[in-house]
């Protein structure tokens, strides 16, 4: 199955994403953690891309989609994804359909996580992530049984230099998914919104119930 998670910035997509991942034994991409992959290890991409994340810009499509589409092009990715942050323009979301449409492939589902800005404030501004696995925390709804050490790894954690507080602003302002992007994806009938202001598992159990009805999984 070929799934896309919508939703703003903090709204848990990367959370979600990685149990669904784990779940359903499908690659989980997020180009956020591309993105800030190609920051670390100082590739052209990551260099043209740093200002635009610095700022809680969106990164330029064209730097974007080639990206992306040579990811999803690779084998692992053949048997089912699950695109985190990906697209979030409808220029994004037609190149997705068209590089699926030449491998004769589409997308089966896009899943949009709504939660209420002063909420995602809350959220982001709180986030802890491991610098080792990845695993994300929150100070209050999430917390590490050992403060700053993961639970799973002990790795060390931080917090993301894009949410302080003033660049959560502009993520928010600027990144929620457009609603020409949205529209795509209504008429297609893929489109399904999901209540993200509900604890973690309660937000799993409605995506989960939502693929299965796709996939025609009795329950
Ligand atoms: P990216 O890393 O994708 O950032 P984002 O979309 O802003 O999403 P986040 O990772 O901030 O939030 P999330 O929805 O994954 O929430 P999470 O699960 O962590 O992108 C970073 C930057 O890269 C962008 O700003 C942009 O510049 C660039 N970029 C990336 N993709 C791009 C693209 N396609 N085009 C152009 N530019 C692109 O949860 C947040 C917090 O809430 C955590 O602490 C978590 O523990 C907590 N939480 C989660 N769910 C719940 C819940 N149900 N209840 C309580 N707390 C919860």
């Amino acid at each position: 199955m070929y799934l896309i998670l919508l939703g703003a910035p903090g709204s848990g997509k990367g959370t979600q994403a990685k149990v669904l991942a784990q779940r359903f034994r499908w690659l989980h991409l997020s180009t956020g953690d591309m993105l800030r992959e190609a920051v670390a290890t100082g590739t052209e991409l990551g260099k043209k891309a740093k200002g635009f994340m610095d700022s809680g810009a969106l990164v330029p499509d064209e730097l974007m989609i080639g990206m992306l589409v040579e990811r999803i092009g690779r084998p692992d990715a053949a048997a089912g994804f699950v695109l985190d942050g990906f697209p979030r323009t409808l220029g994004q979301a037609k190149a997705l359909d068209e590089a699926l449409a030449a491998a004769s492939k589409s997308i089966d589902l896009a899943l949009n996580i709504v939660v209420p800005d002063q909420e995602l404030i809350r959220r982001l501004s709180g986030r802890w992530i491991c610098s080792s696995c990845g695993a994300i925390y929150h100070e209050i709804y999430n917390r590490p049984k050992i403060t700053g050490r993961c639970d799973l790894c002990q790795g060390e954690l931080y917090q993301r230099d894009d949410d302080k507080p003033e660049t959560v602003r502009n993520r928010l302002e600027q990144q929620r998914p457009p609603k020409e992007m949205m529209d795509h994806y209504r008429a297609s009938g893929l489109l399904m919104d999901i209540d993200g202001l509900q604890d973690v598992a309660k937000v799993t159990a409605d995506l989960i119930e939502a693929i299965d009805a796709k996939r025609g999984v009795a329950r």
